[in-house]
């Protein structure tokens, strides 16, 4: 089946370098907004019987990038292409998986059920967040994949920031999947602290028993938003000796001046991948995601 690459407008340049990696074609798109707000999608090229790998991962406006991302499955079906893969390297919505409150929206069903109604074929996502699901099925009704970038990121510390015997910290029992990924690639240990979210933008990280004295650390987690798991884990650290503290995730959404909040509470570095452009994102996904593929 000849395969093409797509690349919604959250992730073009991200399409671009999967493109070449697989050394597949990618179709250009016209993706623009009529003046009241609708969006309007065009997929150029021979799209009859391809096999579509569309790019869009859903940050900052995940609605907006949702909404593309129905409207270009739609068309590549309609216009005659045999299989859509969804590339979805960060996947919104994944929090609200389910009703923590009486009468709130299950968001993580509604989305993979539209995501699946418009036609996606196959689904792969990085690090999404599967808190309290271990088994994309239970999810997805289409073969889907969540594929971890910690591999990379690991392989990233390891090649280019000269520490010393670091320690790998969790900043929650959900990041001990991560942690304990990171410290046997890097070759050392890993703990996890106690998160409590107190609201969306304000946790509590609870003081553990850690031998953190004098020792490079490394925090990873899947996402970085607020800022506020990775500052209020770096005070926990600092105040424990810890010596220089680099903050590592898959997801750098970066909202709410989380940046200059991680900077303010100690952070010696933080970095991220590209499955969200920002100014952190020095670790590229793209050969991953290729291999994945492949
Ligand atoms: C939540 O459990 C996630 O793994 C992250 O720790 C969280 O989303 C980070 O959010 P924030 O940066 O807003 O604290």
């Amino acid at each position: 089946m000849r395969r093409v690459v797509i690349g919604g407008s959250s992730s073009y340049v991200l399409a671009i370098k999967l493109a070449r990696e697989l050394n597949t074609p990618l179709l250009e798109t016209d993706i623009k907004r009529f003046p009241d707000g609708e969006k309007y999608v065009r997929i150029d090229g021979d799209l009859e019987g391809v096999e579509a790998i569309v790019v869009q991962s859903m940050y900052l406006t995940p609605d907006e990038y949702l909404m593309e991302y129905f409207l270009m499955v739609e068309a590549l079906k309609d216009s005659g292409a045999k299989k859509v893969i969804g590339m979805i390297p960060y996947f919104a919505y994944a929090r609200q998986d389910k009703r923590f409150n009486p009468g709130e929206a299950v968001s993580l069903r509604t989305v993979s059920r539209l995501i699946e109604t418009v036609g996606t074929d196959q689904l792969f996502t990085v690090d999404m967040h599967l808190h309290r699901v271990d088994d994309m099925s239970k999810i997805f009704n289409i073969p889907a994949k969540n594929l971890t970038a910690i591999p990379d990121i690991a392989r990233y510390i390891g090649a280019n920031l000269s520490l010393e015997n670091p320690l790998i910290i969790g900043p929650d029992e959900e990041a001990e999947q991560w942690a304990k990924i990171a410290a046997a690639q890097l070759e050392t240990d890993y703990d996890v602290l106690e998160k409590k979210r107190i609201s969306s933008t304000q946790v509590e990280i609870t003081t553990r028993e850690l031998e953190v004295k004098n020792r490079d650390i490394v925090i990873i987690d899947d996402i970085i938003s607020t800022g506020g798991t990775i500052a209020k884990t770096i005070e926990v650290l600092k105040k424990k000796d810890a010596n220089r503290i680099v903050a590592a995730c898959t997801h750098p959404i970066l909202v709410d001046n989380a940046l200059k909040k991680i900077y303010m509470a100690g952070a010696y570095n933080v970095i991220g991948t590209t499955t969200i452009p920002s100014p952190i994102s020095v670790i590229e996904i793209a050969p991953s995601l290729a291999e994945a593929l492949k």
